[in-house]
């Protein structure tokens, strides 16, 4: 499947989804304050992005730092054009999202049965079927609902995993009723060569434009990653997250996401339409980054602060 030339994808319109208070802040060894998650938050929603994910329902004592989810949502400034979800486990996950009144929510397993043991303490068999009824309920409420697969190109427990397996958990979220899939490149190690071996297999199945791609950038090859699913496959929703962001507790070794503002950056200087302005997405990530104890990683957040500060004392550049 792949191959298809990049001209034709000239212009195409990018999603965007923004993870960073989610996936970046459950890996902070520090519990940020909920004012300042929801500072985070309502700067992402003036940037563009289509969708945040604001937390997690999960249980507080698997990822305390996301324990305020339910007070983040009810004190966000939600706007038009904007979608905010969160992730949800299980169906008591489920009646937190439903008190605070979220429009998407995500469900979440893998392709490999230890990292869902290590994950969400059951088999992959044992997950879908715990999703089951909250997918009815929620489809009978109007909510719109995501199905990750994390681990789809390795695990840090068993290493590789096989396309077969990414396909075959993907569709039975599909048979499910999940309007989406969003595929965890969990470890952040894959290289475009993974990324092809894996979407050979995978939209030969499921229509591109039901698939995010979810990369973690350990190794650096995030941004190589989305090119080769956008041009060569025709992906067009990536989660990122501001700055880089992010992490798995659940993944030893894992780094943050590929950062939203290097995504933009590269999709859009490749051809395609993004909507997002990556200078409030730096804005975001350097709030958010006042209130942690390291600096975040992303490129095109150094390039425009020194940019910005270029400006101020009258020097150009590239
Ligand atoms: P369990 O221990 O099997 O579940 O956990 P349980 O039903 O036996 O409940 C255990 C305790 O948790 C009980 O409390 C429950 O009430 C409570 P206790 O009686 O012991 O005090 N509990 C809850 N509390 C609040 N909200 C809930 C909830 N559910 C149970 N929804 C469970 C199973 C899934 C709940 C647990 O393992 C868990 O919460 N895990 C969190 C996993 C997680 O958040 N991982 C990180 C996100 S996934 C990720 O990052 C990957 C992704 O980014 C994609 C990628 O990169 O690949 C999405
Ligand atoms: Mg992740």
């Amino acid at each position: 499947m792949g191959g298809q030339r990049r001209g034709t994808r000239e212009g195409q319109e990018i999603t965007i989804v923004e993870v960073g208070p989610r996936d970046g802040l459950q890996h902070e060894p520090i519990t940020v304050s909920t004012e300042a998650k929801v500072a985070f938050v309502n700067t992402l929603s003036r940037s563009g992005v289509a969708e945040i994910e604001v937390g997690s329902f999960v249980s507080p004592r698997a990822v305390p730092q996301l324990a305020d989810t339910d007070e983040v949502f009810s004190r966000i400034d939600r706007l038009p054009g904007v979608r905010y979800s969160a992730l949800v486990p299980n169906e008591r996950g489920w009646a937190r999202a439903r008190e605070v009144g979220v429009e998407k929510i995500a469900l979440f397993t893998a392709a490999s049965e230890t990292f869902a043991k290590r994950n969400i303490n059951c088999t992959i068999g044992e997950s879908l079927a715990r999703f089951t009824p909250v997918v009815s309920a929620a489809k009978q409420d109007g909510v719109i609902v995501r199905g990750y697969v994390s681990t789809i190109t390795h695990c840090p427990f068993e290493g590789p995993v096989p396309p077969s397996k990414v396909l075959d958990v993907a569709g039975r979220l599909l048979d499910l009723g999940v309007d989406e899939i969003s595929l965890g490149e969990t470890m952040g190690m894959a290289v475009p060569r993974d990324i092809r071996r894996l979407l050979d297999h995978v939209v030969r199945a499921i229509p591109v434009t039901v698939l995010s791609l979810h990369l973690h950038d350990t190794y650096g090859l995030g941004v190589a990653n989305v090119l080769v699913a956008w041009e060569e496959y025709g992906l067009c929703s990536f989660d990122a997250s501001a700055g880089g962001l992010g992490g798995c507790p659940f993944a030893p070794g894992a780094a943050g996401n590929v950062a939203t503002e290097d995504v933009v950056y590269a999709l859009r200087a490749s051809g395609a339409t993004v909507a997002v302005d990556d200078t409030m997405v730096v804005q975001a990530a350097t709030q958010i980054e006042g209130v942690l104890d390291h600096p975040l990683t992303s490129r095109v957040s150094k390039v425009l602060r020194q940019k910005a500060k270029s400006a101020v004392h009258g020097q150009t550049g590239p």
